[in-house]
């Protein structure tokens, strides 16, 4: 079938609004009508790699209503409400029948958008399509593996069911499962984009003290401040901060979430952290820059600092995406207010410049909305 889709065609490229083919759903997958897609940093990262495989559809924090299903599925019906986990979850591999499913080995092809079969799903202009994370929801319609989906209850809204396939568990679960911030604890967090305010809410759920949040856009600062942070410009002014907080120990845990990671930003970041506190982190470097984690071994070790890596924030989709979207419905989670614009199908390069001047929070496209 013909679909509208938000392609990038090539390096140099913006999103770029095109009609495109979409194939039938093949064994074990089901065809998707996208409702809503939230607008996440990480499709940047692609449409500004010049190594990562073009042409490719954008957008891995989605939601939609299944309305297909191809043989072998059995636990998906049409008509199901779904939420999209940006890493497939076979759920037989070491990692997933270990709890750890977002490091799932189908997750190997989400930057290609390839297919497990090694095919792909969209096609045009005489080529195959990438769909990122396998996904590709900056369209009407998509194909996905079965894995891919989380059936959610039809009663929560599309829209801010959208964010919880990405934004909401990376966030929250970076300052949860693997910063495990303790009551009492001061937190800083770097960077308040869709990720970041969710770290200052999961470090607020588990009772932080103080969440102090570095941020150089004013809109964001004011949006952290809505959810009881602390907000300041610079990381000098917000270690002083820290500094008077703790007697000049430091944070008990600090969460990096920025756009574009640097080792400046690092380095930062490690200074900010108190001997034995635990640094997170979570946004990303452009896989075609240089080292950018460098860290000052001496301190490592005579600090006795940890430094963590975290994909999906530690968070298993079918049992978080369900339990986030459960403390939405109790009111224990924000998630209206995270969805400061809303952009249609061929607005997308203007949302990703929305999101780099700063003057959204998350910024969601609607393509079939409710
Ligand atoms: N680890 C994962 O599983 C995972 C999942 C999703 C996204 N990400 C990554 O998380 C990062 C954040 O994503 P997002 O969608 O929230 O992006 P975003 O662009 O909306 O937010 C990033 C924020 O960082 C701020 N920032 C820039 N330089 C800074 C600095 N020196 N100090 C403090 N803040 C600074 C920006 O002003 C911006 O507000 C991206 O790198 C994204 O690719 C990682
Ligand atoms: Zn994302
Ligand atoms: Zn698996």
């Amino acid at each position: 079938m013909k679909v509208q889709a938000s392609v990038l065609w090539e390096f140099g490229d913006n999103w770029h609004p095109s009609t495109i083919d979409l194939d039938d759903p093949g064994p074990e997958e089901v065809l998707v009508r996208v409702a809503y897609a939230g607008l996440c940093h990480s499709d940047e990262h692609t449409r500004r790699d010049p190594d990562a495989r073009k042409p490719m559809i954008g957008g891995h924090e989605a939601s939609g209503i299944v309305e297909q299903v191809g043989s072998g599925v059995e636990d998906i019906e049409v008509g199901d409400h779904v939420v999209f986990s940006f890493i497939p979850t076979c759920r037989k591999c070491r990692w997933c029948v270990s709890g750890q499913s977002y490091l799932c080995d189908l997750g190997a092809t989400i930057a290609t958008g390839v297919m497990p079969d090694g095919t792909f799903r969209f096609h045009g202009r005489g080529e195959d399509i990438g769909g990122l994370a396998m996904l590709g929801t900056f369209a009407e319609r998509t194909v996905v593996s079965k894995n891919s989906c989380v059936k959610i209850d039809p009663t929560i809204p599309l829209d801010v069911a959208a964010l919880v396939g990405c934004g909401v568990p990376t966030g929250w679960g970076s300052a949860v499962n693997v910063a495990q911030v303790r009551p009492g604890e001061v937190v800083m967090v770097y960077g308040i984009g869709g990720i970041g305010a969710n770290a200052v809410q999961g470090a607020f759920h588990c009772g932080a003290s103080h969440v102090i949040a570095v941020e150089p856009k004013p809109f964001r600062r004011e949006f952290a401040e809505s959810l009881g942070a602390e907000a300041y410009a610079t990381h000098d002014k917000a270690l002083a901060r820290v500094a008077e907080l703790t007697n000049g120990q430091g944070a008990d845990a600090v969460i990096e979430t920025v756009g574009v990671l640097t080792a400046e930003i690092t380095a930062q970041c490690f200074e900010s952290t108190r001997k034995a506190g635990r640094l997170v982190l979570a946004g990303m470097a452009d896989s075609f820059s240089d080292l950018n984690v460098q860290l000052p071994g001496q301190f490592l070790s005579l600090y006795a600092k940890q430094v963590l890596g975290t994909l999906y924030g530690g968070c298993n989709a079918h049992v978080d995406i369900p339990k986030l979207l459960d403390l939405y419905r109790n009111g224990q989670l924000k998630l209206d207010e995270l969805i400061t614009r809303r952009y249609t199908l061929d607005q997308i390069a203007q949302g990703y410049q929305d999101m780099a001047d700063g003057t959204i929070l998350r910024g969601v496209v609607e393509i079939n909305p409710e």
